[in-house]
């Protein structure tokens, strides 16, 4: 009976145990940060509206350590900067490298009279706009997979890079080139694929319960990844041809090693 009433006490204590796996910077809204803050204005080549724009906003790294003082010892030990859109959209990218350039939270569009801030752009069939927020990058490619660009941006968080992406992560015993393939994957690819199901779902799963290389040959794979609009019209897909031929080999290493390690959700086996 005690041993009992031991082993439910056990369980209850459960939950309290994952509670220290939360965010080690907890969601903060936007808007409470910029108060203070001051504006500046930027140029960027932007990826949604496909050309140069002007906004003002704030820095985003004077934003970050307002939030958090001590966000770059987090960024030293390679956490993960993650960003919250109203749509459902989260993003994130490696913090050190946030802090380290040069990022705005737009908050108006200088293009734009000042009583409609906003130019709409067109998202599927829908008319929509980046309000309330929106993180723009001065002097970076709009086509570098490594910045976000998140839109209708509302809450950001900072989160231990093994928490977020734990369960995607390759054996313990994987080679160098393998742990390199899965940090390329989740630069590239883990915000429209999931990889024991921990990504976006834009794309397919590609691990449980059937690894893609379980089913694809090496050759077609490794074409596809390169350049999908060869094989599938209107594919969804983008090319990355512009990924250097190891990288690509790289992240196809990483998903071969995952057949060794397949997880289907809450860290459990299948
Ligand atoms: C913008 C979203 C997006 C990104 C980023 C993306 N993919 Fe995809 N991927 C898709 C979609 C959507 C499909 C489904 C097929 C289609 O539309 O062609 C797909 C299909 C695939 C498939 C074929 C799976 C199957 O069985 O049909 C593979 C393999 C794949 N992607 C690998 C990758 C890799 C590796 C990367 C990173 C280098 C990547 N994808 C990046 C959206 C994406």
């Amino acid at each position: 009976m005690l041993r009992r009433a031991a082993r439910a006490l056990a369980l209850l204590a459960l939950p309290a145990a994952s509670a220290v796996a939360q965010p080690i910077g907890a969601p903060v809204r936007i808007e409470t940060l910029l108060a203070g803050s001051p504006t500046v204005t930027v140029r960027v080549d932007d990826p949604v509206y496909k050309g140069p724009k002007h906004y003002q906003g704030h820095r985003l790294a004077d934003v970050l350590r307002r939030a958090w003082p001590q966000v770059d010892r987090w960024a030293a030990d390679g956490a993960e900067l993650v960003m919250t859109s109203s749509d459902g959209y989260a993003p994130s990218m490696d913090l050190a490298r946030a802090l380290a350039h040069d990022g705005v939270i737009a908050t108006r569009d200088l293009d734009r009279p000042e009583g409609d801030p906003w130019a709409p752009f067109l998202k599927g069939r829908e008319t929509t706009t980046p309000a309330p927020f929106y993180l723009v990058w001065r002097g970076v490619d709009p086509a570098d997979p490594h910045f976000r660009w998140p839109y209708k941006l509302v809450e950001i968080s900072v989160e231990a890079f093994d928490r977020r992406y734990g369960d995607a992560a390759p054996p313990a015993r994987a080679t160098a080139r393998v742990q390199n393939g899965f940090r390329l994957f989740v630069q590239s690819c883990i915000s429209c694929h999931s990889v024991n199901l921990v990504g976006g779902n834009i794309g397919p799963e590609l691990n449980v319960p059937r690894n893609v290389t379980e089913y694809w040959s090496a050759q077609h794979l490794a074409a596809f990844v390169k350049a999908p609009e060869t094989y599938r019209a209107r594919s969804k897909m983008p090319s990355f041809a512009q990924l250097p031929d190891a990288d690509r080999a790289a992240i196809l290493a990483y998903l071969q090693a995952m057949r060794g390690r397949k997880l289907c959700g809450e860290g459990s086996a299948c």
